[in-house]
Formats: structure tokens, C-alpha cells, sequence
């Protein structure tokens, strides 16, 4: 299906203002909404404003219209930008989610981004390894595309989930010219096992690498424990704490850092403000 346009906004109450002088909350009409496979969703809608200041990493918060009762906005990862188009990857796992299937394309969205902190600029002299675990490759479409844009070496990828149906993106990572692994728990695509069996064959070869991670908190935590072992290769892991404002003002999303300066040796940071990418070293696994 075709991504359909933003409405030309015109009244007061539809009109885009600027929420802070680094995102923006958009009302926008129509979009396309898809099934990718099994319970995993992609939408499509335009929105110039957010794709052209959006960075990988960064994530959109979504108010879903089908759920009025529930105010709080539902975070998802730019998954890509096309030009003025916004692409988001969601996987149905709830009343929001759920409600989400049902937007059709004559819908009004209010969509609040590009927010957070994304990943770090690519380094030219280091392979890049980018990581998804299950809908966390999401992300990395982004930031693999941003790469390939950019003049860069197409980065490696890993995708690791339970199952076949919730390995996502494999022909579009493959049409950017990315090389692509696959892991499975149940071994029904790729090689069987974690991400992490994939991860120690990468560092062996290129001890050097730079990770990009996303995926479900274990895995991460995996893939950090890895790379503390391996003391020339760096890694950044995107966090999926459950968010209320999404824009840093009520602290429900806060993880715990290491800070060796405070009494108690860490504090906390709001995965929505300085993260969701953090380096893995400060996380306080
Ligand atoms: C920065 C960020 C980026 C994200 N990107 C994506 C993405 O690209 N694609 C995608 O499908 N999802 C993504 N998520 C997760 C997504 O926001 C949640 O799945 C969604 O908000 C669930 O809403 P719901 O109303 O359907 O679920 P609810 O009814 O609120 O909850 C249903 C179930 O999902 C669990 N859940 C809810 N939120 C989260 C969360 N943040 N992390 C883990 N489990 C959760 C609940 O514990 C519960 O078991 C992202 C989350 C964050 C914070
Ligand atoms: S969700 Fe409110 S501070 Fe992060």
C-alpha cells in the first residue's frame, strides 16, 4: 500500500507547533498499515518535520486514537525515513498495539518525536556489527540505511528471536547490501541458539568492532557481558524501558547507571532523555 499524506493543517487545534526546540508534535492524516507477518505490524505516514530531523536510535511517541481512555502515548522506534515518509515496525502485544491494527488511512495521528538520544555517528575505520532482537530490529533498518547513505561500509547484521516468525526486515537489510545472520532459539532459521553464539564469532574475527544493539533486556545485557570481555571492541545497547511522558519530565522510565563519583556508586538516567542508546558500560546490569 502506498504511504498516503499528512493533511495540509490549517485550524488551530491541527496546526504543528514545535514542543521543544528538538521535536515536534505532529497531527497528521493518513498513513498505510500493513501486516508484516504473524503479529507484526508496519505503518507508514508522512511526516516531513520528524524525517528530517530524526537520527538512528531516536523513537516517536504515538498517541493511539482508538484507546482515548488511556492518555499515555506509546513509544516505537523510527524504523525508517524515506524523504518526507516515517516507517514504524510494531509488534501487537497489548491494548494499544492491538488498537493500532485498526487505523486506517483517513485517521488523524498525533505523533510526538524524533526524541531521545539515538546512536553515536559510525566510525570509517571499524567493522560495524548492528544487532536486533526480535522487533529491536527495527531500529537498526534505520541506522543501517543511515550508514549505507552516508558512504559507509554496509554493517554487518544480526538478528536474533525465538522463531522464525519474528526474525522482520531480513530483504530489506539484504537490499541495502548489509550481510545478514540469523539466530534462532528453536533453530528454525539460521543457526540455533541465542544472538549471542553469532555475537562471539563476530568479536573473534574483528575484536575491534563496534556493536549497535537493540532487542529485549536479557539479550542485551548478553551482548554487553561479551564485550566487557573484550576490552578493543565498543557497544551500545537501545533500552526499551516502559515510558509515560517520553519527553524527560516524570521520571518513569529511569535505569541505573554506573557513577563512580556519587556515595552509592551509580544513579539514575531517563531512557528517554539521555538514552534509549547508552554505552553498555555505564549500564548497571
Ligand atoms: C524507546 C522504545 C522503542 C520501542 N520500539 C518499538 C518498536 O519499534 N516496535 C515495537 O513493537 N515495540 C517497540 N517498543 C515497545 C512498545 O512501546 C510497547 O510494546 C508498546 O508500548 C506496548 O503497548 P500496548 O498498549 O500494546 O501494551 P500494554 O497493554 O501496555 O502491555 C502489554 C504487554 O507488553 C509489555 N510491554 C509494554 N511496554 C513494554 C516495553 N516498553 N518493553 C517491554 N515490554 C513492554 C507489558 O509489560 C505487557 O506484558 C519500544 C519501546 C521503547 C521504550
Ligand atoms: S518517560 Fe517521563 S522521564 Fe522518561
Amino acid at each position: 500500500m502506498a504511504p498516503l499524506r499528512v493533511a495540509t493543517v490549517k485550524n488551530e487545534r491541527n496546526k504543528i507547533f514545535m514542543s521543544s526546540n528538538d521535536h515536534f508534535q505532529l497531527p497528521s492524516r493518513g498513513l498505510s498499515n500493513e501486516c508484516l507477518q504473524g503479529s507484526y505490524w508496519r505503518m507508514r505516514l508522512e511526516a516531513p518535520e520528524i524525517c528530517r530531523a530524526a537520527c538512528p536510535g531516536q523513537f516517536v511517541h504515538l498517541h493511539v486514537p482508538q484507546i482515548e481512555g488511556h492518555i499515555l502515548r506509546r513509544p516505537f522506534s523510527i524504523c525508517d525515513v524515506n524523504d518526507t515518509v516515517l516507517t514504524l515496525v510494531y509488534k501487537v502485544v497489548g491494548t494499544g498495539t492491538d488498537a493500532m491494527q485498526a487505523i486506517r488511512p483517513d485517521a488523524i495521528l498525533d505523533i510526538l518525536g524524533p526524541l531521545g538520544h539515538g546512536f553515536a555517528p559510525l566510525p570509517d575505520d571499524r567493522p560495524v556489527y548492528m544487532l536486533g532482537g526480535g522487533y529491536g530490529c527495527a531500529a537498526m533498518l534505520f541506522a543501517a540505511h543511515q550508514a549505507v547513505a552516508s558512504g559507509k561500509q554496509a554493517p554487518h547484521i544480526l538478528l536474533g528471536a525465538r522463531s522464525k516468525g519474528d526474525i522482520l526486515l531480513v530483504d530489506e537489510f539484504t537490499k541495502l547490501g548489509c550481510p545478514v545472520e540469523v539466530s534462532t532459539d528453536d533453530g528454525s532459521m539460521g543457526v540455533q541458539g541465542r544472538i549471542t553464539v553469532l555475537v562471539e564469532k563476530a568479536l573473534q574475527e574483528h575484536p575491534d568492532a563496534l556493536l549497535q544493539s537493540c532487542g529485549p533486556r536479557p539479550m542485551l545485557k548478553a551482548v554487553a557481558m561479551l564485550a566487557e570481555k573484550c576490552p578493543d571492541c565498543s557497544c551500545e545497547v537501545s533500552l526499551d524501558e516502559r515510558m509515560c511522558c517520553g519527553v524527560g519530565a516524570c521520571f518513569g522510565c529511569v535505569v541505573k547507571a554506573k557513577d563512580p563519583t556519587s556515595p552509592e556508586g551509580w544513579k539514575y538516567l531517563r531512557s528517554c532523555k539521555e538514552g534509549p542508546v547508552f554505552k553498555a558500560e555505564e549500564i548497571l546490569w
